[in-house]
C-alpha cells in the first residue's frame, strides 16, 4: 500500500494504516508472531505520520502515532481506585503453600483446589481503563486505593493497546498488569547512559519505575518498557466469565498482551512442579520474575473466600529465595590458586541469600575491589544468583563505620611467605613460591592426578593434603615414588585399598605427550591447547625450549599464552620438578613436528610476526621471496630493498629494525631453532629482480584486485614495469580483476592479452 497512487481518501488512508499497525502491534506484542519485518512497521509508521501532518484535522489521540511522549507536566495527578488494588500474601516454602491451599479448600468446602500459576514479574502493578475501548487512564497501584495518573507515559509503551481490538468490548474496563523492563532493553539502555556519563540503574525494575516516573512522557518514550496484563479490575458491561483462564483469553482476544507462562494447575503438588520449572527456567526468561502467583481458578469460589486486611484470600505469591541481601564484611582473607594467583575472599556476617548461609564470597582482584570502594568493616550487598559462586555485588556507603579499613593486598604469600608480584600484564598478583608454596603444590598435584591429565584413579584431595603436609610430596614426580607404607597408614576413607592405589600409579608411568602438557598446569594451558602443542611440536623437548615466536605460529596460541609457557619453563622451580618428573616417567605419542608448523614457520610469517611499521603479511611476502633467507636479508639490508618490491618508507622501517644487534641475533636463533625442530627445509631461493622481471612491460589494472591497486601498482614497478590508466595497442596485459568492465572489452577488441593476479604474481616472482 502506497500513500501516492492510492485513490482512497486521505480519511480511509489514515484508517486503513492505523488499523493495520494495530494488527501488527497485537500479532508483535500479543501472540508474539509478527508477520511483516520491523523496517517495513516503520515504513507504515512514517506514511501514517505524514498523512496525519498534512491533515491535522485526522489526528486522533488513539493513532498508533501518539506514543512519543507529551510535554512535562508538573506533577501526577492523584487517581482514586473504583476497587482497590490489593497486594498478595507471600510464601517461601511447601509448609506455608500447604496452609494457603488448606485455608482454600475449607472455605470452599472442596477436595482439591484448581490454581492457575503465573510468573510474579518484577516489576510495577498499573491500572489501564478503557471507555469504549478506547486508553483513557492510566495509573499506578499507590496506596492501594489511590494512585497516580501516570497515562501519558503509559501510553508511550507498545505494548499496551491505545484501542482494544475484536468483538463485545464492555463499554468500561479496567485493564491490571505488570509494567516492567526486559533485560535486553535494560543493558542497552544503561550502556547508553554510562557512554553519556549519566547515573545507570542497579536493576530492571528501578528502571522500570525510575522510568513510569518521569513528569517528561517523552523520556518514558525512549525506556524500552513492556507489560503483561494479568486481571480485569472494575468493568461494566462485562459478562465475567466463569473462571480468571478466560478472563485472560478475553484480554487476549481484545489485543492485551498475557504472559504465555501462565498454566493451570491442581494443588499443592501442581503448584510446587510449576514453582520448580519456572525457578529452571528463570535464568533463561528475558526479564526478571521474583516468585510465582497461585490464583484460585474459580471466580464463584474468588467472592465466597474475600480478602484479609490488604490481599486476596485466593491468592498467593510464592516468592523464590531473594539473590540479594546485606551483610557485613568481616574480613578479607587471600586465597592461592595453582598458579599462584592470590584471590581476595571477603569473610561475611553470615546471611541467607539465594537459599543458603553464605559467610564468603569472592572479591575477584584488586582492580574490582577498588572499582567498588570495598572497605573491612563496610556493609555490603552480596549476592547469590542461582549455583553460582556468592559475590559481593557493592558497599552500602551510607553505612560505612569511621574505622572502616582499606583492603591491602599482603607483601609476601600467606601460605608460604613468598613474596607476591604484581603479574606484568594484568590485574593478578601472584606468590612467586610456585611448588614450594603448599597452596600451589596441593592444588597442582590435584590437577596433575585429574582425570585429563595424569589420570590416577583414587588420589584425592584429602591424601595430597596429608602427604604434603608431611613432605612426602613435593612435586608430582614424588607421586611416582608412593610406597604402600606411605598411604596406608594415612587412607582411613580407604576408598581403594593402598596397594591397589600404588599399583594405579605404576601404571600410569606413561603418559601421552598432550596429557604430559596439560598435566603441567601451565596458565592459560587447557585441554585443547595442550593437544595443539603436542599434534604441532611433536616432542616435549622441543615444547621445553621452543621460543616464544615459535609457539605464536601454533594457531590459537596468542602471545599471552606463549609467554606463560616460556615463563613456565623458565622458573627454576619448575625446571627442576619437570626434570625430576621426567626421570620418573615415560612419554607416549611423541613425533615430528606437523607439516602445518611447517607451512607457517615461513620466512615471510616470521618477518610479519615482527611488528615493522609497513611490514604486513603482503609487503612481508615480498620481502621474503626477495631475500629467501635471513643470511641473504641481512646482506640486502646493507643494499638495495627497493630492487626486490618494497617501498621507500617500508625498506626504512626494515632497515631500522635491524640495525639493532640484539634483534638480528633473535632473529638467527629463531632461525637455528626452527632448523634444529626440522621445520625449515629448503628456503625459497633467492631471487634476483634487480634486472626487474618486467622491464618495460605496461600493465593496465581493472576490476576488484585482491590487493589495493597502489600496492599493486608499487609491486609492478618496482620490478621495473609500468602502469597506465588506459588500454591502447601499447599496452602489454591487462590484469583483470572481479567485475572488470569497459578496459576488459576494449582489451578483447584490441588483442591486448588479458591476465589474473596470479598470473601477474608468476609473472612478478618467476
Ligand atoms: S495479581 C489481588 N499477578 O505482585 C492480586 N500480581 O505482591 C493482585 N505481580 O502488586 C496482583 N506479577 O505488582 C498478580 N502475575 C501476577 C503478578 C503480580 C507480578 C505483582 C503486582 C502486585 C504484586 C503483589
Amino acid at each position: 500500500m502506497t500513500a501516492e497512487h492510492d485513490t482512497a481518501s486521505p480519511a480511509e488512508q489514515v484508517e486503513r494504516l492505523r488499523k493495520a499497525l494495530r494488527d501488527h502491534n497485537y500479532r508483535y506484542y500479543v501472540l508474539d508472531d509478527p508477520s511483516i519485518p520491523d523496517a517495513e512497521y516503520d515504513r507504515l509508521f512514517a506514511q501514517l505520520q505524514r498523512l496525519e501532518q498534512e491533515h491535522p484535522e485526522l489526528r486522533t489521540e488513539d493513532s498508533p502515532t501518539q506514543r512519543v511522549g507529551a510535554a512535562p507536566s508538573s506533577a501526577f495527578a492523584p487517581v482514586r481506585h473504583r476497587l482497590p488494588m490489593q497486594s498478595l500474601n507471600n510464601c517461601f516454602d511447601r509448609d506455608e503453600l500447604e496452609d494457603f491451599d488448606r485455608r482454600v479448600r475449607a472455605g470452599l468446602g472442596i477436595g482439591q483446589a484448581r490454581y492457575v500459576a503465573e510468573p510474579k514479574l518484577d516489576g510495577l502493578a498499573v491500572s489501564l481503563l478503557y471507555r469504549a475501548g478506547r486508553f483513557e487512564q492510566g495509573a499506578t497501584r499507590g496506596d492501594g486505593q489511590t494512585g497516580e495518573d501516570i497515562t501519558a507515559n503509559l501510553r508511550t509503551i507498545r505494548a499496551i493497546p491505545l484501542r482494544l481490538l475484536g468483538e463485545a468490548i464492555p463499554p468500561l474496563l479496567e485493564v491490571r498488569g505488570e509494567v516492567y523492563m526486559p533485560h535486553a532493553g535494560f543493558r542497552r539502555m544503561n550502556e547508553e547512559a554510562a557512554a553519556r556519563g549519566e547515573k545507570t540503574f542497579v536493576n530492571p525494575r528501578n528502571a522500570a519505575a525510575g522510568s513510569l516516573r518521569q513528569l517528561d512522557s517523552r523520556i518514558t518514550a525512549r525506556r524500552p518498557l513492556a507489560f503483561y496484563a494479568y486481571a480485569v479490575g472494575y468493568s461494566e458491561g462485562y459478562r465475567l466469565p466463569r473462571t480468571h483462564l478466560e478472563v485472560l483469553d478475553d484480554l487476549r482476544r481484545w489485543g492485551l498482551p498475557v504472559s504465555n507462562l501462565v498454566e493451570a494447575v491442581s494443588g499443592v503438588d501442581g503448584c510446587l512442579r510449576y514453582y520448580e520449572a519456572m525457578q529452571a527456567r528463570r535464568v533463561k526468561l528475558p526479564f526478571d520474575i521474583d516468585g510465582v502467583v497461585y490464583k484460585l481458578d474459580d471466580l464463584t469460589g474468588r467472592d465466597e473466600l474475600g480478602s484479609v486486611a490488604r490481599a486476596p484470600r485466593w491468592a498467593i505469591a510464592h516468592k523464590f529465595p531473594a539473590e540479594e541481601a546485606q551483610t557485613v564484611l568481616e574480613r578479607v582473607d587471600f586465597q592461592v590458586g595453582r598458579t599462584g594467583v592470590l584471590t581476595p575472599t571477603a569473610r561475611l556476617r553470615t546471611v541467607f541469600v539465594g537459599g543458603a548461609h553464605v559467610s564468603n564470597a569472592t572479591l575477584h582482584n584488586m582492580d574490582e575491589i577498588a572499582r567498588k570502594d570495598i572497605h573491612v568493616g563496610d556493609t555490603v550487598i552480596v549476592r547469590r544468583a542461582g549455583d553460582v559462586i556468592p559475590e559481593v555485588k557493592g558497599v552500602v556507603l551510607s553505612e560505612r563505620p569511621a574505622d572502616a579499613r582499606p583492603v591491602v593486598m599482603p607483601a609476601v604469600c600467606p601460605v608460604c611467605g613468598s613474596d607476591v608480584r604484581r603479574d606484568p600484564e594484568g590485574v593478578a598478583y601472584r606468590c612467586v613460591g610456585r611448588l614450594v608454596c603448599k597452596a600451589q603444590l596441593k592444588q597442582a598435584l590435584q590437577h596433575f592426578v585429574s582425570r585429563k591429565a595424569a589420570d590416577i584413579d583414587g588420589v584425592g584431595e584429602m591424601l595430597i593434603d596429608e602427604l604434603v603436609e608431611r613432605d612426602r610430596l613435593r612435586t608430582p614426580a614424588d607421586l611416582y615414588t608412593l610406597e604402600v607404607e606411605d598411604v596406608a597408614v594415612l587412607y582411613k576413607s580407604a576408598e581403594i585399598a593402598p596397594a591397589k592405589l600404588i599399583d594405579a600409579i605404576r601404571q600410569r608411568r606413561t603418559l601421552a605427550l598432550p596429557r604430559l602438557i596439560y598435566a603441567l598446569g601451565i596458565p592459560e594451558i587447557g585441554e585443547t591447547t595442550a593437544k595443539d602443542l603436542a599434534r604441532h611440536l611433536g616432542s616435549f623437548a622441543r615444547l621445553r625450549v621452543a621460543r616464544t615466536e615459535v609457539l605464536q605460529l601454533i594457531e590459537g596460541i596468542g602471545e599471552s599464552a606463549a609467554k606463560e609457557i616460556r615463563w613456565f619453563f623458565e622458573d627454576e622451580h619448575n625446571r627442576r620438578a619437570v626434570d625430576a618428573l621426567l626421570a620418573r616417567i615415560e612419554i607416549a605419542d611423541e613425533h615430528e613436528v606437523s607439516a602445518d608448523l611447517a607451512a607457517r614457520a615461513t620466512l615471510a610469517q616470521r618477518l610479519a610476526q615482527l611488528g615493522i611499521r609497513g611490514l604486513g603479511p603482503v609487503k612481508a611476502e615480498t620481502l621474503a621471496r626477495g631475500c629467501g633467507s635471513v643470511a641473504a636479508l641481512y646482506q640486502r639490508i646493507e643494499g638495495d630493498l627497493l630492487a626486490i618490491g618494497l617501498d621507500a618508507k617500508t625498506a626504512d622501517a626494515v632497515r631500522t629494525h635491524f640495525a639493532d644487534a640484539g634483534r638480528r641475533a633473535e632473529f638467527a636463533a629463531l632461525e637455528t631453532q626452527l632448523t634444529e625442530f626440522g621445520v625449515l627445509g629448503a628456503e625459497t631461493v633467492v631471487q634476483d629482480t634487480s634486472a626487474g622481471s618486467l622491464s618495460g612491460l605496461v600493465f593496465v589494472l581493472t576490476g576488484t584486485l585482491p590487493l589495493p591497486r597502489d600496492e599493486v601498482a608499487a609491486q609492478i614497478e618496482a620490478a621495473g614495469g609500468r602502469v597506465s590508466g588506459s588500454v591502447s595497442s601499447k599496452t602489454d596485459y591487462v590484469v583483470a580483476g572481479e567485475a572488470a568492465g569497459s578496459k576488459l572489452a576494449k582489451a578483447e577488441k584490441l588483442g591486448v592479452a588479458v591476465i589474473d593476479f596470479d598470473a601477474l604474481g608468476r609473472l612478478l616472482h618467476g
